[in-house]
């Protein structure tokens, strides 16, 4: 029988290794996993499985214990100490993963738990993959004092210099409280589960006694709040399992870093491919809305559109799609709502999107249907210029290609933000129905021609005059300001074609610091 270093029988050793491996997949132990799934909730390991693919799981750390002898800590302890990390793979591609284990002191960060996240947040950095962090936690390790914090700070720094550099995405699944949350608020994307989850700063206790409101956790930093009013988070499901399952949807559109170009997957739906239905999409009657979303998921593969922020600010879509297997970002006014103005919740949203894509090099697809900048002192008071200027200052820097296509109205500095050739749009197109002017044709009339407001048919003939000249666009393309007037069908096709030109596009910005974005 062979024996080990110190006269162990080496059986008796893999014996006790898959006795501690046991022990330590239990976490805080049975009864409180008992209690995660009777809220609802997956446990750390349960999540990990369902994110990634099938034994792809590489954990590490999983005997790392606290150091911590305040508070009678001495005598307690789990094994892992209350985050499981490792790396595996979706789809058959890397990512690293951290997953807080509620069932572990309320999945609080310790020193030794803080470590074992910047671990893998340091290899996924050297190795190039994106971290995913699954969060479900009581904040700052009570026990442990300024040593969790100093373990927060340390989370944060990495989460900055991971920035531009890997996709980070949070997952929020439990608690996410104090300044625990500005981890995820560092990272590209959040997501929530519905009824589950929380996120705020300061909880309904604290706000009672500090502003005497009296608010829910839900109301306060639910779901719900965060996907439609702070704009926090960037969607939310119904539960852990579809959450995790859209994040691999999320995920496949995904490069894995910053030097590398986006996946391309195998698709069906051919680039070529006319769509017959959008030439009758635009209403005759420039006042009437339609649906945005049809024409991105016309011009899709497949038809598939992942949408970020889609409950907020919904004047403006964002989103991932495929053309001809390759991921685009896609940022298009939405005349359904606010008939499409721009206005501060839009612009900042659209900012950020646009300058992910622009960090990992994904080609981005601006479709215009915009009357402007929302007027109203609301706005005015609330930043639009600062926050409009988000936009216009993401367009200009962004390198990736760009491609352009309005399709109806491109008015005032709403056209100058919103991708024209003046920020290097690479191709612009505009469907016939296309109109770009300073303003639209009844406020530039009241403008030019004050004194005869009460003649009614005169005015009609100015109307009539101006439409003649702007409510189209070739003035814009006797100019070169587009590129092409072409047919609504026709959109995937060209669109897919501009995509393949600029695949190799190589343009850089001068050197700098960095830039002083208007935040
Ligand atoms: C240590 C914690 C803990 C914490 C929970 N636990 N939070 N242990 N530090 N922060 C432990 C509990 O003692 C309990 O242990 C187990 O986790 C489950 O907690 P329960 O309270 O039983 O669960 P539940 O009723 O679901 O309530 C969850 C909770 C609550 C709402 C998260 O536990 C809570 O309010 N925790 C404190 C939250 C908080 O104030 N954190 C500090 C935030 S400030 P047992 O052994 O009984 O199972 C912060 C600063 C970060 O985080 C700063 C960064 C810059």
């Amino acid at each position: 029988m062979p024996r080990g270093l110190k006269g162990f029988v080496l059986k008796d050793i893999l014996q006790q290794l898959e006795e501690r491996r046991a022990q330590a997949r239990l976490g805080g132990g049975k009864k409180r996993i008992a209690v995660q799934h009777a809220k609802g909730k997956l446990t750390a390991r349960e999540r990990i499985s369902l994110l990634l693919d099938e034994d792809s799981f590489e954990e590490f750390d999983m005997f790392v214990a606290h150091r911590c002898t305040d508070f009678g800590m001495e005598d307690k302890g789990f094994p892992g100490d209350g985050v499981v990390t490792g790396w595996g793979t979706i789809n058959g591609r890397k990512t690293f993963v951290f997953a807080q284990d509620f069932t572990v002191f309320g999945g609080s960060l310790s020193e030794t738990n803080a470590k074992k996240i910047c671990k893998v947040q340091e290899m996924a950095i050297k190795h190039g993959a994106p971290v995913i962090g699954l969060n479900d936690s009581g904040g700052a390790r009570i026990q442990e004092g300024v040593v969790s914090l100093g373990g927060y700070a340390d989370v944060f720094q990495n989460n900055i210099l991971a920035s531009g550099v890997i996709p980070q995405i949070s997952v929020i699944m439990g608690p996410c409280a104090g300044g625990a949350v500005y981890s995820p608020a560092l990272t590209d994307f959040i997501f929530m589960v519905r009824d589950t989850s929380y996120m705020f700063v300061t909880g309904p206790d604290v706000v009672k006694t500090v502003t005497n409101e009296i608010v829910t956790a839900e109301e306060l930093g639910g779901a719900k709040t965060h996907t439609t009013k702070s704009s926090v988070a960037d969607g939310a499901f119904d539960n852990d399992m579809e959450a995790l399952a859209e994040i691999r949807r999320l995920f496949d559109f995904l490069p894995l870093n910053n030097r590398e170009k986006p996946p391309v997957r195998n698709v069906f739906d051919k680039s070529d491919r006319l769509e017959k239905s959008l030439d009758t999409l635009v209403p005759d009657n420039p006042n009437l809305p339609y649906d945005m979303h049809e024409v991105i998921t016309k011009v899709a593969d497949e038809g598939d559109f992942y949408e970020i922020q889609k409950d907020f600010a919904k004047n403006i879509l964002t989103g991932f799609i495929r053309m001809d297997g390759s991921t685009v970002g896609v940022v298009a006014n939405q005349p359904m709502v606010l008939a499409g103005c721009l206005d501060s919740d839009s612009s900042r949203k659209a900012a950020r999107f646009v300058r992910f894509c622009d960090a990992f090099s994904i080609p981005i697809l601006t479709l215009v249907d915009v009357p402007g900048f929302l007027p109203g002192t609301a706005q005015e008071h609330g930043g639009i210029i600062k926050h409009g200027a988000k936009l216009l200052y993401a367009y200009g820097e962004a390198t990736v290609p760009k491609v352009t296509v309005i399709t109806r109205k491109a008015y005032g500095g709403a056209y100058d933000v919103m991708a024209p050739k003046h920020l290097r749009g690479d191709l612009n197109y505009a469907w016939p129905s296309a109109q770009i002017a300073v303003m639209g044709a009844k406020g530039a009339v009241e403008i030019l021609y004050r004194k005869d407001l009460k003649d009614a048919k005169k005015i009609a003939k100015h109307v009539e005059d101006y439409e003649k000249n702007f409510a189209n666009p070739f003035k814009a393309a006797e100019k070169g300001y587009i590129d092409d007037v072409i047919m609504p069908h026709s959109t995937r096709k060209r669109v897919c074609r501009a995509f393949a030109m600029l695949k190799d596009k190589d343009l850089k910005n001068p050197w700098k610091k960095h830039g002083n974005l208007p935040l």
